[in-house]
């Protein structure tokens, strides 16, 4: 068996041009390796190319990149509907595809059979550790998560997790690659669900909420505490309005299902706001008020 290793990682298949796969792939071309951004919606190939130009542009207009720089990134990446042809021609995949199990798995048999011998299969799932799908593979030893931060043209984590199976030189490969790509990598040596960043965050949402519903303090006087004591660029409140507060529901509802244990339900005033539809931005309410623009209102007196 060829081992993997940083020195044959040269093209870097991304599977899913979504919000993330898109973002990666650019963060990837950027670094200088060759990158094919795959998808089966052409659609969404198209999309995730404009995008990403305009963003380029935007950042060449503020003199934050060079435009010889960006136009060698872009004549790094190709985009493509064909899995096996682009597979069959790449040293790393880092599989961002839509969120379920089934697809996943699908595409990791797929992937397995097709990509050179050497190559390590990676996931940027949140919430599916890497051994559910590397046992779709013949090489557990060469799957394993490499979770990005959204967006990830900005954010600078990387989460690498070892699955049981996984190899110390995969580890190694993933975490050298991070690297490269001018990434901070976080090793996790066990698969934990949420892994360490999205744990802590829980953690402090919890605590944050649980100030509130004690009648501590408001939540607009938590998210000060949290923005000129701790140093966080936004509080807990105003975070979960903006990724959404079904989001946050959702995910304490899999982990409440997985574990059995009451205390990870999500807490009472996250079930009143879910059951109003009061989710955040999106719906113009959720811990604070919106206006039509997007703009913070002031919390109404039922939240203080
Ligand atoms: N959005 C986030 O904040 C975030 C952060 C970190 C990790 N992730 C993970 O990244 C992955 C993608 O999330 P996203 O937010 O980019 O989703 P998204 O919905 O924006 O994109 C998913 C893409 O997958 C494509 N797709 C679906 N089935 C496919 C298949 N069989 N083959 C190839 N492409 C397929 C879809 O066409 C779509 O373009 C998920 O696993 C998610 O858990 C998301």
């Amino acid at each position: 068996m060829t081992e993997p290793s940083i020195d044959k990682v040269n093209n870097i298949l991304v599977v899913g041009a979504g919000a993330m796969g898109s973002q990666i792939g650019m963060v990837c071309s950027l670094a200088g390796y060759g990158v094919t951004v795959q998808d089966i919606d052409e659609g969404m190939l198209e999309k995730a190319q404009e995008q990403l130009r305009a963003r380029m542009a935007r950042n060449v207009e503020k003199g934050r990149m060079e435009q010889n720089e960006v136009n060698a990134a872009f004549d790094r990446m190709s985009f493509t509907n064909d899995l096996e042809g682009s597979a069959s021609e790449t040293d790393f995949v880092i599989e961002a595809a839509v969120e379920k199990l089934d697809v996943k798995r699908e595409l990791f048999g797929k992937l397995d059979e097709a990509a050179p011998e050497h190559a390590i299969l990676a996931t940027n799932s949140s919430t599916i550790v890497s051994s559910q799908v590397a046992d779709a593979t013949d090489r557990s030893d060469r799957v394993c998560n490499m979770h990005f931060f959204n967006p990830a043209l900005v954010m600078k984590c990387v989460e690498v997790v070892r699955g049981p199976k996984t190899s110390d030189a995969t580890v190694e490969t993933t975490v050298e690659l991070t690297r490269r790509i001018g990434k901070a990598p976080v090793v996790l040596s066990k698969e934990i669900s949420g892994f360490v960043a999205n744990r802590i965050l829980g953690a402090l949402r919890d605590e944050a909420i649980s100030l509130h519903e004690k009648g501590v303090a408001s939540i607009e006087d938590i998210d000060t505490a949290c923005k000129t004591a701790l140093g966080h660029p936004m509080g807990p409140f105003e975070l979960m309005d903006l990724t959404g507060i079904d989001v946050g529901y959702y995910v304490k509802m899999a982990r409440y299902e997985e574990s059995g244990d009451p205390k990870d339900k999500p807490k009472k005033s996250v079930v009143e706001k879910f059951e109003k539809n009061e989710l955040g931005r999106k719906t113009g309410k959720g811990w604070y008020e919106y206006d039509e623009q997007g703009r913070k209102k002031a919390p109404s007196e039922s939240e203080v």
